[in-house]
């Protein structure tokens, strides 16, 4: 039986314990979208967690969806992170970086030259973002044409490269969230034509592909996937049958050989089984892929416990918790107190509710 404060390899990643801190958005990358010295503190303040996912990260320019997020696409921003997992790896910790094309959930305000988002679709959703002027309904997108998806899975793979010149022990592919593969997946926002549209095979041919890329570029071992398979974030209805939807893209992920598949179970930032909810079987899910399986979305202690042990997951993602508590592990260990997090200042900011939570230890 396995204990949640056990030791695990995910795929070539030795982990200390199961305890994942999940990628959190905090909107506080420096000039030229690069982390500065506060996320280098707040990072390695963190690097006690088994893996850190770094928050999710733009692939290129037109992948930005918020203000002040960071990307993984210029020299600056890769000397950067390198500063973030150099301090990760002298406390102590392993980490990987989320890898982000938001698609049609974004603002012209933050792309270059004013363009339109781009998306699977040109319906635009009634979603909301964080751009220089404050809150604002996303732009209309563009869908994307068939010939520019070569170029779009180039961006994916060159930051994948990116990421292990900057350090990171691997890199998770954001699937999840309405952003742009999730775009891809559903029938309820992908209306193309094409080898990109229509079937559950065509709609998940560019995540397959971009997964195929980024394995093929740095190593499966090296590569994990998020999916959120019943979240319905950012106006982003349900696929029509997401059972079979997300079944066959677990199939067809499985012999990649990849580290490890997050889900969050449930609705993204809600409950991980809303009420009145159609049900879905994650289990069925877990039993199709070889690799670890990291689930996400509200477990409390006891839970979380119990679910490793039970052998229902291999490692459970912390959200909000390790916003509000560096040393989560040695609380989880101790079932300490935890700190209670300030939720206004969750995005955007300086150091406070950013670098100066208590440990146990102050
Ligand atoms: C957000 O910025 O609110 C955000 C970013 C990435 C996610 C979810 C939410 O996956």
């Amino acid at each position: 039986m396995s204990s949640l404060f056990d030791p695990i390899k995910i795929g070539d990643i030795a982990l200390a314990n199961r305890i994942v801190m999940a990628p959190l958005t905090r909107n506080r990358a420096i000039e030229g979208n690069r982390p500065g010295p506060m996320t280098v503190e707040y990072y390695r303040q963190r690097a006690s967690a088994g893996l850190i996912i770094a928050e999710a990260s733009q692939i290129s320019p037109m992948a930005q969806g918020y203000l002040d997020t960071p990307g993984i696409y210029s020299p600056e921003q890769v000397a950067g992170w390198r500063q973030v997992t150099d301090a990760v790896h002298a406390a102590g910790g392993k980490i990987v970086l989320q890898l982000w094309h938001v698609g049609r959930i974004s603002h012209s305000s933050l792309l270059p030259d004013g363009a339109a988002p781009v998306s699977s679709t040109s319906k635009r959703p009634e979603a909301m973002t964080f751009t220089r002027e404050g809150f604002s309904p996303v732009s209309t997108p563009r869908a994307l044409r068939d010939d520019e998806i070569p170029s779009l899975i180039d961006d994916y793979r060159r930051a994948a490269r990116n990421a292990i010149a900057a350090g990171f022990d691997g890199v998770e592919v954001h699937s999840a969230n309405s952003y742009l593969l999730d775009q891809f997946l559903r029938d309820s926002v992908n209306d193309r034509n094409g080898p990109y549209g229509g079937s559950i095979a065509n709609r998940a041919r560019l995540l397959l592909e971009v997964m195929q890329a980024i394995a093929d570029e740095i190593g499966a071992g090296r590569t994990g996937v998020r999916l959120s398979p019943m979240t319905t974030f950012s106006d982003t209805p349900l696929d029509s049958d997401p059972q079979a939807l997300f079944s066959y893209v677990v199939d067809q992920l499985a012999p990649l050989g990849l580290a490890y598949l997050h889900v969050i179970e449930g609705e993204t930032g809600g409950a991980r089984i809303p009420p009145n909810a159609k049900p879905f079987d994650y289990e069925a899910l877990h039993q199709h892929f070889p690799g670890a399986w990291m689930v996400n979305n509200g477990f409390s202690r006891g839970e979380a416990l119990e679910t490793v042990a039970a052998g229902k997951a291999d490692l459970i993602a912390f959200g909000r918790p390790f916003i509000s508590n560096p040393d989560l592990v040695r609380r989880l260990r101790d079932d300490a107190p935890l700190n209670e997090m300030q939720a206004d200042k969750l995005y955007g900011g300086g150091a406070e509710g950013y670098i100066d939570y208590p440990t146990l230890a102050d």
